[in-house]
């Protein structure tokens, strides 16, 4: 099957006849912190070592707010590739992940690719995003893509859609147990397994001071040493618990014009109001 690469801007693609209109790349500053292991591993899953191999499909997994989403955008902008996070939620039916077709304005039917299928024609990363969520059906249309066949196959579209060599995947999923069971014959097709875990308390602290810049030191110093007593009790709260709390105490601060008298005491109040009442045995 052949197609022509539509160029970055071009919105629009002829398939086998049928015109498809195509999505546009995620853009954020995602920068990965730490951990190279993690970053290594995704790195070598999506190498093509052999003009007969084809990349692996890998999946991260971890607790939610340890990087997994961070951690593969920064992993395919490391390849300078484009990025198509496809978000999935329980309600993700087979046709929102590859083709939907919508009414235009003359009352014609017009075939809308995802983000997925637009990765896969432009040769970009897809980060398949919280994947657990979707139920078997909508993983019964990957089933293809995710081996060595590597097409889609749209109903709705009438159409049969071939992955470019340069097409990379990612998915990402939580550990935790809100979500269906994944058939086991999706499972083989998503490996290797990544898993990610807290990272280290020198780490942590890189991570937030990087993220945060425009924020008091005072107060990011504050998260941390919070953050590290929590660990201590094994207390899972996350970079993105410690993101919120920073946020919101330096928003306090503003409110009160810089005025720095009681911020003891705003910092307490967004880790409670952040974590709950249990953070406060943590205090600092
Ligand atoms: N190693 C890291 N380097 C840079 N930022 C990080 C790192 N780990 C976590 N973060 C920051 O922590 C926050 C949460 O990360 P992210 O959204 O990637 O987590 P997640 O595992 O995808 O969570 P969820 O399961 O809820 O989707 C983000 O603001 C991210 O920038
Ligand atoms: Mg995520």
């Amino acid at each position: 099957m052949t197609f022509t690469l539509p160029s970055e801007h071009e919105s629009r693609i002829l398939i086998q006849g049928v015109e498809i209109a195509l999505g546009f790349p995620d853009e954020f500053n995602f920068k990965w912190i730490g951990q190279q292991d993690v970053m290594d591993q995704l790195l070598a899953s999506w190498l093509v070592i052999d003009k007969d191999d084809i990349p692996l499909n890998p999946r991260l997994i971890g607790k939610p707010g340890v990087g997994k989403t961070t951690l593969a955008y920064a992993a395919a902008k490391r390849l300078n590739k484009q990025v198509y996070i496809f978000q999935c939620t329980m309600d993700t039916r087979p046709e929102d992940l590859l083709i939907t077709p919508v009414v235009d304005t003359s009352g014609g039917i017009r075939y809308v690719a995802s983000a997925l299928v637009t990765a896969m024609i432009r040769g970009g990363v897809c980060i398949l995003d919280e994947a657990n969520r979707m139920s078997e059906k909508s993983w019964a249309s990957l089933a293809p893509l995710l081996d060595t066949r590597r097409y889609i196959e749209s109903i709705v579209a009438g159409l049969k859609v071939s992955a470019h060599p340069e097409f990379r995947i990612c998915v990402t999923m939580n550990d935790d147990s809100s979500t269906f069971e994944i058939p086991e014959y999706i499972h083989s097709r998503l490996q290797p397994q990544i898993y990610l875990d807290f990272p280290e308390a020198e780490e942590e602290k890189r991570i937030l001071r990087e993220n945060l810049p425009f924020i008091d030191q005072y107060i990011v110093d504050y998260v941390i040493t919070f953050l590290q007593k929590a660990h201590m009790n094994n207390e899972n709260y996350t970079i993105r618990d410690g993101i919120n709390i920073a946020r919101y105490a330096a928003k306090r601060l503003k409110f009160f014009n810089g005025n720095k008298t009681h911020i003891d005491s705003l910092l307490r109040q967004a880790i409670v109001m952040t974590l709950g009442e249990e953070a406060s045995s943590h205090l600092v």
